[in-house]
């Protein structure tokens, strides 16, 4: 059975209960206790611990997951997959135990013909947390399931939580017996590459708090309602359905396997039998090949990006790992244009918006393997170049120091480095390589940190948002009468705050926008009779609910006060062109670009935006024009900005883009600028006319990763000024160069060829000038003890290879005879630069011009030195050239001739 229809007989069978299926949440879900979804009940959580009210009582989903704890095992084993997807149905204080036992055993064992899953019962084994009697009584009696198959493990295995405080709950696995090819009988407790765990139910009942290892944490208490979470690995199922050995090898996966195997040339399977781990290294690489890259199309389908922190980090190791897997399979071409197209047919039935999006997942791939490539070449050398260092001096690892600059400096990931290091031979400092790391990220998130809300999973927010949603009132007005709902200091609910303190404000209802989707927050004041509270930022730290934080500059605040808050007038308006300009900016990129360069950041303050966008090439200028040219054009025809409110589906059958990273709500706001010219789902504030954005001028373009580009551009007021302070620099410099402004380039030019030629020339004539005094010099000669010998001040400024060129010229003329010549010429910035030259009649009487520099140049206070028939140094006091020359002249009196 093809993996799509094990997911589809999975939502039907749950539909057709009465839960409403649940699309996937995004990879990258907005929790920030985790990098990416790694369970099906994720995007369910604030239903499970009671902080929103579950909009129904059963749902059901297929929910795209990642855990990358287990890297180092892909491959090696039958079951660890990076990317995987949880079949799962949840009851929110609906259904429990009973309902879900049954309902999860009738699929399993229901016929093929039927809908079902046709497992073989008799196959079929349970385990229970310990001393769940209920659950073991349920499995036997109502199920039928013989004692001998339902074991009974402990909290490691059978109570299930996130692994972070949150809730939880005792469990009861499914684990089907592959049989005797697959290992040892006795159970799951015994073998689980055997018997394969294929379902896990848990009853999610308490709520857990912080602890240290998977069974040590305390249980703070009970949820509000006895809830059902189930989670059903699709991959698994399919394993057991396609008859297959391991996840690898099923029909999602086993196509990639199959084309890395073809273009490596491999044969896959030669020598490995059942156990998976037993396999050929070559096998298990394929396997890593087959994992990532479905893995890495999933990422980049949703949104991520390769960075050097982060969910991107991620990414890019998992990239990097099927690159260099598939290099050491001994392909050394670029791999994944050949492979990752596999991967979007093998996963398209599914999930349709690979395939119609797969020129910007392509790019944005292809793009991070090409930097790869050039990284390894350059950071392979200096690492060999470390390796055989720290050989020769006996070292068994790595210094932290030199993994640091290879990350900082080449962006090699520490792990690719660690394996790179190991297949030498030699491990790696990797606790000086964190510190570093650590020492670097503190420097440069220190700014960053102070201002966002750091304590967004206190029981404080918590309690202001049970109280209601803030109504959010500012798309309408800028001015709200509200009241204090209450006041949040470090985390802690506090009942006032007086002048002079900063603290947070949650009101009832508020105009100030919270700071999301790029636009950042309001500014504007909170007044009552005696208080006046300054907005410093606005935050939704917990969904639905704002927090103002503010300064008291006078009075005093207290919970329940009655206020107006009022958003700066100005600031909005500014803030207003900013958003609005930057979907303009986005539709204008699409039309000039094409629709693969789709924005995948975006940030906007007044005045001033700034958009990231998939595309790996820079803008020429005549395209920046184009797309600043559309901008405008649109802005002059004054389209109208038109919000509504519809239906997720609604809005992506319209053609709304709707942006990676962001979750969605049932209902979602749809903002039109011209129509469908620019339509994308926002909640942003906009300007409700394209006109009043005023102007738009892109002021930069630049890469900041492999497929990603950042455009900046000024709108409105900010726009005209920044065009007029260019204006001013034309202005000044049509005034100095005396030309027409559209001569100025022109002008430019001609002087620089003009200036080179004049340096040139200059250059020339003082060669010329040195080598004319070469005569008066050798004039200046004197015998001492049958060397001829010159020692003179050459005019200042003469240094380099002019000096040289001099002393040559003196020496030659000189004659054939022992000659010896010592010049020295002032520096233009102070000291000395001087110059020894000895023919070779000198050399044979042996004298040597780097022994006259080392007599002189002390004797100034420098240092030189060189062969024996030129040398040269500089440095020194140019008053003491003359007791340098007596010493030299002495030094050659004394030396026989
Ligand atoms: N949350 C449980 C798991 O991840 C069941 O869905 O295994």
């Amino acid at each position: 059975m093809k993996t799509s229809e094990i997911r589809r007989r999975f939502l039907a069978h749950f539909e057709a209960d009465g839960h409403t299926v649940v699309p996937s949440a995004p990879l990258p879900f907005d929790d920030p206790n985790l990098l990416f979804v790694n369970a099906g009940m994720v995007q369910f959580v604030p239903y499970f611990i009671g902080q929103l009210n579950a909009p129904w009582q059963r749902a059901t989903s297929v929910q795209k997951c990642i855990r990358t704890q287990d890297i180092e095992e892909v491959g090696k084993t039958t079951r660890h997959g990076t990317f995987f997807q949880m079949n799962g149905n949840f009851s929110f204080g609906d259904y429990f135990k009973e309902h879900a036992i049954k309902m999860a055993w009738d699929l399993s064992t229901k016929s093929i013909s039927d809908g079902g899953f046709g497992l073989d019962a008799e196959r079929i084994w349970a385990t229970v947390y310990l001393d769940d009697e209920e659950a073991v009584d349920i499995w036997h009696r109502v199920v039928g399931l013989p004692h001998e198959r339902i074991v009974r493990r402990g909290k490691a295995d059978n109570y299930w939580s996130m692994g972070i405080p949150g809730p939880c709950g005792p469990c009861s696995e499914l684990y089907y017996d592959r049989g005797a090819d697959y290992g040892r009988p006795g159970g799951p407790e015994v073998d689980e590459d055997r018997f394969m765990e294929f379902w896990n139910l848990v009853f999610m009942q308490n709520e857990r708090g912080a602890g240290t290892t998977k069974d040590d944490y305390p249980i703070l208490g009970e949820l509000p309602a006895k809830n059902i979470d189930t989670g059903m690995g699709l991959e698994r199922m399919s394993t057991l359905l396609q008859g297959v050995d391991n996840l690898y090898e099923i029909d999602e996966t086993r196509p990639i396997l199959n084309r890395a195997a073809e273009l490596t040339g491999k044969q896959y399977g030669l020598h490995s039998g059942h156990a998976a781990t037993e396999s050929a290294p070559d096998d298990v690489r394929l396997r890593v090949v087959a994992d990532h890259i479905r893995t890495a199309l999933m990422l980049v389908g949703d949104g991520v990006t390769p960075d050097n922190e982060g969910r991107g980090y991620v990414l890019r190791r998992i990239l990097r790992r099927a690159v260099r897997a598939m290099r050491l399979l001994g392909y050394d071409d670029p791999a994944l244009p050949e492979l990752l197209p596999v991967a979007r047919d093998c996963m398209s039935a599914s999930y349709p918006e690979l395939a119609s999006e797969y020129d910007r997942i392509a790019m944005i791939a292809y793009a991070e393997e090409a930097a790869f490539r050039r990284t390894l070449v350059a950071g392979t050398t200096i690492l060999d170049t470390a390796v055989t260092k720290a050989k020769a001096a006996g070292a068994e690892s790595l210094q932290g120091e030199q993994a640091f600059a290879l990350h900082d400096t080449y962006g090699f990931p520490i792990d690719l480095t660690l394996e790179m290091a190991a297949e030498q031979g030699l491990a790696v400092d990797t606790e000086g390589f964190a510190r570093l790391m650590q020492e670097q990220r503190a420097r440069s998130k220190a700014d960053a940190r102070g201002k966002k809300s750091a304590h967004a999973d206190s029981p404080a927010y918590r309690d202001l948002r049970e109280r209601g949603v803030t109504e959010f009132t500012g798309y309408g007005e800028l001015i709200t009468e509200s009241h204090v709902r209450g006041l949040v200091r470090d985390g802690e609910s506090v009942p006032t705050a007086g002048a002079g303190e900063i603290v947070e404000v949650v009101l009832e209802r508020t105009p100030f926008y919270a700071e999301s989707g790029g636009q950042i927050a309001d500014e504007g004041v909170i007044t009552a009779d005696d208080t006046r509270l300054r907005v410093l930022d606005v935050q939704r730290p917990v969904k639905g609910l704002i927090v103002h934080r503010v300064q008291v500059e006078e009075g005093e605040l207290h919970a329940g006060q009655r206020v107006v808050a009022s958003v700066d007038p100005e600031w909005r308006r500014s803030a207003r062109q900013a958003h609005s300009g930057t979907h303009v900016v986005h539709a204008a990129l699409r039309q000039v670009l094409g629709p693969s360069a789709l924005q995948s950041g975006s940030y906007n303050k007044p005045g001033y935006l700034r958009l990231d966008f998939a595309w790996n090439a820079g803008l020429d200028a005549a395209t920046r024009a184009q797309i600043e040219d559309v901008s405008n054009i649109a802005l002059r025809e004054d389209l109208p900005v038109d919000v509504r409110h519809m239906t997720l589906a609604q809005a992506r059958e319209l053609g709304a883009l709707a942006l990676f990273g962001e979750t969605y709500d049932e209902t979602v706001r749809v903002v039109d600028i011209g129509g469908a010219w620019s339509r994308e789902l926002c909640g942003g504030t906009h300007v409700e006319h394209s006109s009043q954005v005023g102007a738009l001028t892109i002021v930069g373009e630049a890469s900041i990763g492999a497929g990603v580009r950042r455009l900046e551009a000024y709108v409105g007021l900010e726009a005209l000024r920044y065009l007029a302070t260019e204006r001013a620099l034309v202005t000044a410099l049509t005034e100095n160069l005396k030309v027409p402004a559209a001569e100025l380039p022109e002008r430019v030019e001609a002087l620089v060829t003009r200036l080179r030629a004049a340096e040139k020339e200059l250059d020339r004539l003082r060669a010329a000038a040195v080598l004319e005094s070469a005569g008066e010099l050798a004039a200046q000669s004197s015998d001492i003890a049958g060397t001829r010998f010159v020692a003179a001040q050459a005019p200042k400024g003469v240094t380099g290879n002019d000096l040289r060129s001099l002393a040559l010229d003196v020496r030659a003329r000189l004659g054939a005879s022992p000659a010896a010549v010592l010049l020295t010429s002032e520096k233009d910035d102070g000291g000395v630069s001087f110059v020894a030259a000895v023919n070779e009649a000198g050399r044979s009487a042996g004298l040597a011009a780097g022994e006259l520099v080392k007599v002189f140049a002390p004797v100034i206070g420098a240092r030189g030195g060189g062969k024996p028939d030129l040398a040269q140094g500089a440095g020194g006091e140019v008053a003491k050239v003359e007791d340098g020359f007596a010493s030299v002249r002495a030094s050659l009196a004394g030396t026989p001739g």
